[in-house]
């Protein structure tokens, strides 16, 4: 039987993280899903994460957590990334910056999966080499684990592909997140690895990128600085559901996912149907 893995793409504040925690009990059971992963790096209030909403993600089917450039904007976070067993820093971060570089999570059929992530360097603040740290994640991970998932946030989708293309064969996925917007090139790689430029976001889509649109333009147009706040509607959640082989690791298929608002409510009650204590 293949593995079946969700990986969320980045979770834009309330209206984000509020959407999965209604909708996603309902797609573990409709997409029969042994693994979820979620990228939360603007979970709280479009920058960041809390150790709260960290844990209520836990709660309603996440069971590992990825970040990205905006793991540090919340001190409070930092004791759950040194303590917490299912959420992981860009491992590319220098070892002095808190959080664990990997985590191995127990999918519901019981296979072990590793996940690990990583920053590209185009377009973004200078980190240690991807390529390298790459290589170094990969020696270092238990060797009897076999499916590994690597969340690349990164901009460009030149470096994304690079990377697929660096890993292919050596790791079950690469998906890539911190754009926001979904591409639709997912694959299977010649040798076995499931890629995708960028997974989306899961967040309010009559927005920039998550954010209100007035106030992006204002500060666009006139250089003034503004707050920019989360938006609020046409939430969606974005992500990609790929199989696996947990013998081999090497990916199946890959699917693209969307979810939108008018699909909610009968996965609402599909989720309460499987959990009626939540
Ligand atoms: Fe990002
Ligand atoms: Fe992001």
């Amino acid at each position: 039987m293949p593995l079946r893995f969700l990986l969320i793409g980045d979770i834009v504040g309330k209206p984000g993280y509020r959407f999965v925690e209604r909708v996603l009990p309902g797609l573990r059971q409709r997409e029969r899903l042994d693994l979820v992963i979620a990228n939360a790096e603007n979970a709280a209030a479009g920058a960041g994460l809390t150790p709260k909403i960290y844990h209520r993600l836990l709660e309603v089917g996440v069971d590992c957590v990825t970040m990205g450039d905006h793991i540090y904007r919340r001190n409070e976070l930092n004791p759950t990334l040194e303590k917490e067993p299912c959420i992981v820093k860009p491992a590319n971060y220098p070892p002095e910056a808190p959080g664990r570089d990997w985590a191995v999570v127990s999918a519901a059929d019981g296979t072990r999966v590793a996940v690990f992530s990583l920053l590209g360097r185009v377009f973004m603040r200078p980190v240690d080499c991807p390529w390298k740290t790459a290589e170094r994640i990969l020696a270092t991970l238990p060797e009897d684990v076999r499916v590994i998932v690597l969340d690349f946030h990164a901009e460009a989708t030149s470096d994304k592909q690079l990377m697929g293309r660096y890993l292919d064969g050596r790791v079950s996925a690469v998906l890539g997140t911190h754009t926001h917007v979904p591409t639709a090139d997912e694959q299977i790689l010649p040798r076995g690895t499931a890629f995708q430029c960028d997974v989306g976001m899961t967040g309010p889509h009559e927005s920039i990128l998550g954010r209100e649109i007035s106030q992006v333009m204002t500060t666009t147009l006139t250089f003034r600085p503004t707050i920019f706040h989360v938006a609020e509607n046409d939430v969606r959640l974005h992500g990609s559901i790929v199989e696996v082989d947990p013998q081999t690791g090497r990916a199946l298929s890959i699917r693209r996912l969307a979810v939108q608002e008018a699909e909610a409510d009968e996965l609402e009650k599909l989720g309460q149907a499987v959990t009626p204590s939540s």
